[in-house]
């Protein structure tokens, strides 16, 4: 036989192996490129953009502060990735991010992302600008502002945390889970007085999917949180769809927001029912995770400085040391040029405002739990403290929030005495929590 036959039959196989790992080999190059291919813009600034779809959430979400960190390292203060299923530029220059909030109308809107929007409304004030958003911030302020905390919610808040923490005493109780039922039964008690304790429960367990699924990646694919998200808003829409059927159709009146909301008491601010439903998950979300977070939180670091214990000027600490919201999200409406970099139109900017509440500078020994720097006249109002935000989209739940926080602190503390339980851990991103709770046994003070 031909020798030379033999060779090329015994070749094919081998010939077909290299030319399927030569594909697999330009494929996978290809896949590992096809990002910083398809967002190559002229003038944006350095970074990368990972995998299709994916991009670079895995990272993002798995290292957090210290992806920032690597990032910052090799391309300074400034970069590119995609995160969240978007191209995204990510600024950590304090005085850059200030000015992004400050100036909405120059093309950088907010843009949370597509989770966020689909999950929590279109009519969702994080999902509106301009006119839209000047109006529902309105109808908002009216009843969750200064004004109505005067005269509704204070006395209601008051009352409710007398309720909650009565009988904790002899108790080992989980206090993340307990912080988290008080902030969202106290909105609820706050939205809709005449529904029994029992439904605030389950209401909860449905609406913890809803939170979920607003940091997710927007693949609609059944098991996913971003799946669950949304079958849970249809939920939620139909739940509440009901309630305001109800109140329509009864002839008392109460003293909730939803009787403001239907009897359009401030006539400025009238909504219609989809932005009525949407401004009620607003309430529901905006002021969950963030008061009971920075509660749960205050309660451990008072455990760990029993000193600080006398002065309970503690939220603002709280808020800055365990930095319970790590940045606000925009959105280019049109090309935006800042700081010499060039923000395409459509790309979303993270304003990452973490790094700032730890600048030495700002904040002498930062990692320190020191609530008395607070009494310093003027550190509120830094130019650099963005802990509720800035501009136009300042937190207007910020004193509804602080009052919450304070009440219950103010009855936790002056009633009982605490010691936490063994095997406690506290994760820091892409949210402050307990993975497991965070035990504690309380007892009569
Ligand atoms: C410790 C508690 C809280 C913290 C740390 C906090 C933080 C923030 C921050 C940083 C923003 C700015 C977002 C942006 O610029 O896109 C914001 C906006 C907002 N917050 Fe709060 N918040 C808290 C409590 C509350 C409460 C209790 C409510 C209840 C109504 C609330 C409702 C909102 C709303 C509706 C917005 C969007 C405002 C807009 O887009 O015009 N927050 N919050």
């Amino acid at each position: 036989m031909d020798l030379r036959l033999v060779w090329s039959i015994m070749s094919i196989p081998s010939i077909v192996l290299y030319y399927v790992l030569g594909l697999a080999f330009c494929a996978f190059f290809l896949l590992l490129k096809w990002n910083d291919l398809r967002y190559r813009r002229k003038g944006v600034p350095p970074g990368t953009m990972g995998w299709p779809i994916f991009g670079e959430t895995s990272g993002f979400l798995k290292q957090g502060p210290d992806f920032m960190k690597a990032k910052k390292a090799r391309y300074g203060s400034i970069f590119k990735t995609h995160v969240l299923g978007s191209p995204t530029i990510i600024c950590m220059d304090p005085d850059v991010n200030k000015y992004i909030l400050l100036n909405e109308s120059k093309g950088l809107v907010a843009g949370y992302p597509e989770s966020m929007r689909t999950i929590l409304g279109d009519k969702n004030i994080a999902a509106v600008h301009g006119a839209l958003h000047k109006h529902i911030r309105g109808s908002l302020v009216s009843l969750v502002g200064p004004a109505a905390i005067r005269d509704h919610l204070l006395p209601k808040t008051d009352q409710f945390m007398r309720s909650f923490l009565h009988n904790w005493a002899g108790q080992t109780i989980d206090i993340q889970e307990k912080t988290k039922q008080m902030a969202f039964f106290v909105s609820m008690k706050q939205i809709v007085e005449d529904v029994p304790s029992s439904f605030h429960e389950e209401f909860k367990a449905i609406f913890d999917n809803i939170v979920l699924g607003t940091i997710s990646l927007p693949i609609k694919i059944p098991g996913t949180n971003y799946y669950r998200g949304l079958q849970t808003r249809e939920k939620v829409i139909r739940i509440l769809k009901e309630i305001l059927a109800k109140r329509r159709a009864s002839s008392a009146t109460y003293d909730d927001m939803l009787d403001k909301l239907v009897r359009h008491e401030d006539v400025k601010y009238k909504l219609n029912d989809e932005e009525l439903i949407d401004q009620i998950i607003t309430v529901l979300n905006s002021g969950y995770e963030t008061v009971s977070t920075t509660t749960m939180m205050a309660i451990k670091y008072l455990h760990d400085h029993p000193k600080v214990l006398q002065q309970l000027r503690v939220i603002f600490e709280t808020s800055r040391l365990a930095t319970i919201v790590n940045g606000v999200l925009r959105k280019a409406i049109t090309d935006v040029e800042l700081n010499g970099v060039m923000i395409p139109k459509g790309w979303r900017v993270y304003v990452y405002t973490r790094e700032i509440n730890y600048d030495p500078f700002l904040y002498p020994e930062p990692f320190t739990f020191n609530p008395s720097r607070w009494l310093e006249k003027g550190l509120e109002s830094h130019n650099h403290q963005m802990l509720f935000g800035a501009g136009i989209r300042m937190c207007p739940g910020k004193e509804l929030g602080i009052i919450k926080i304070s009440v219950f602190l103010h009855y936790f503390l002056t009633k009982f005495r605490w010691e936490e339980m063994e095997g406690n851990k506290i994760v820091k991103f892409p949210r402050v929590e307990a993975p497991n709770g965070l035990n504690i046994r309380v007892a009569e003070y």
